[in-house]
């Protein structure tokens, strides 16, 4: 359980500099098996690598276990309420789910990326991490208030950017701490929304030819009690966020890893032709149906996201004392499951640092289900998971047909043990007729 009051935080948080298991798990696992107990800034924590276990707690929800998030993450995303919980995920599906991806959100996607790529392509040399977070952020927040942040007095991006660093850094609110400044981007973020919320309350006359997320919030303040202004700009602040980061840094793997395999790149450039060539109309936008065919792009983005373990894992708190394997874990104690320990069992993915889209032609979907969750499982499963898979295949069907791409500078990968690209990843984008 390591020292008093820290516990072993800062062996958690010791950076690793591949996307290897960091050796905090890797020597836990090894010396005490797939579940073992530690402490991570003052709280007791059970950690588990043990799929028959991790499938059984993410089945629990609201029975045994309920969600639960790190300090940081809870100070700066807010603890909600069950019904209020409830509320964000329908809410997120509504807007960004399988319905409004097949009735609007695709085109408009197709579009975006184009002329950010078009955009890119006028560069010498560009951070895609930092570039790519700008693009998943832009969008969003077109889909959640409408909003056009190059007006903003912060540049949301950069910010987003440094908020990550400091989610999971110990919890000790003093300046010149990354928590600190953690909270203080938050805050800034946050007024920021803050004026776009006030404009609208002002413009309610205003009326947009589609609602967005945020009048669909104002529409219904008046029924769900929670629904605060408060509570709205957290909302956007909270969609922002889990919207840029995550999908960026998958997007930017992609750029790295598809530079470093030709092969892999050649086989997703024939797919993506293809669909072209299937085309009437060589600007015909994307439809459902071709999206649906990129079976190997699919399974590349699933190769990305199990390499690249963007969530450092899933959170969940005993409600209950619950027995395992002859012991017995209190009521009151977090739960983390390991997913980068069941995306790197080399017993389920055979030579498992290696970046093989392949693999996924024989994986079973029941081997899947157990061993392969980036966006969580069962009822509490990311309510953007397709969502960012349609982001993700959209942007490549318009980067590997039109675009090529060359490293110019960075490529170093941390683990803290949210994944971290220190000195970025530069690359010189051309058009493929240049
Ligand atoms: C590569 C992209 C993404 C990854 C890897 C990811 C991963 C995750 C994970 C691991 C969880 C927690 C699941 C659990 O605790 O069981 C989660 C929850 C959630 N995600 Fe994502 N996410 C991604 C993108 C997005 C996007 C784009 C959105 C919004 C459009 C989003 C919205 C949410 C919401 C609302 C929840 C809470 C679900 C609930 O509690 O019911 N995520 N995500």
């Amino acid at each position: 359980m390591g020292f008093p009051l820290i516990g072993e935080t800062l062996q958690l948080i010791l950076p690793s500099h591949s996307l290897d298991l960091p050796p905090f798990l890797k020597n836990r696992i090894k010396r005490y098996g797939q579940i073992f107990k530690t402490n991570v800034a003052g709280r007791p924590v059970i950690i588990s690598a043990d799929p028959e276990f991790n499938s059984f707690i993410l089945r629990q929800d609201g029975k045994l276990v309920e969600t639960w998030s790190l300090d940081t993450f809870a100070e700066v995303f807010e603890q909600n309420t069950h019904s209020s919980r409830k509320y964000t995920r329908h809410l997120t599906l509504n807007h960004f789910g399988v319905e409004a991806l097949k009735e609007k959100l695709l085109p408009q996607m197709e579009d975006f990326i184009k002329s950010t790529l078009s955009n890119w392509s006028n560069h010498e040399s560009l951070e895609v991490k930092t570039a790519a977070i700008k693009v998943t952020v832009d969008f969003a927040a077109k889909q959640i208030f409408s909003g056009d942040l190059d007006n903003a007095p912060f540049n949301i991006s950069y910010m987003f950017r440094d908020l990550v660093e400091g989610l999971m850094s110990f919890p000790i609110n003093l300046p010149g701490t990354a928590h600190h400044k953690c909270l203080q981007i938050h805050k800034n973020v946050r007024e920021t929304m803050r004026d776009f919320l006030t404009k609208r309350l002002n413009s309610s006359a205003e009326k947009r030819a589609e609602e967005d997320l945020v009048d669909h919030l104002l529409r219904d303040m008046d029924s769900q009690k929670f629904l605060t202004e408060d509570y709205i700009v957290q909302m956007m602040f909270g969609l922002l966020f889990v919207t840029s980061d995550s999908i960026s840094t998958t997007l930017a793997l992609c750029f790295k890893l598809l530079a470093e395999h030709t092969d892999v790149l050649e086989e997703l450039i024939a797919e993506h032709d293809s669909i072209l060539k299937n085309k009437e109309n060589l600007d015909a936008p994307l439809t459902w149906n071709d999206y649906k065919s990129m079976t190997f792009t699919l399974q590349v983005i699933n190769e990305v996201l199990r390499l690249g373990n963007i969530a450092p894992g899933l959170f969940r708190r005993a409600l209950k004392d619950i027995p395992v394997n002859g012991y017995t874990i209190p009521a009151g104690w977090v739960i983390m499951i390991a997913t980068a320990a069941l995306h790197l069992n080399s017993d389920q993915f055979e030579d498992p640092l290696s970046f093989n889209p392949w693999r996924w032609k024989e994986i079973q979907p029941s081997c899947a289900a157990k061993n392969f969750m980036p966006f969580g499982s069962g009822m509490k499963q990311c309510a953007g998971a397709e969502y960012s898979r349609v982001f993700l295949a959209t942007f490549l069907h318009v980067l590997v047909t039109k675009y090529r791409w060359t490293m110019v500078k960075g490529g170093k990968i941390i683990r803290a043990p949210i994944i971290r690209f220190p000195d970025g990843f530069h690359f010189k984008i051309s058009h493929k007729n240049q």
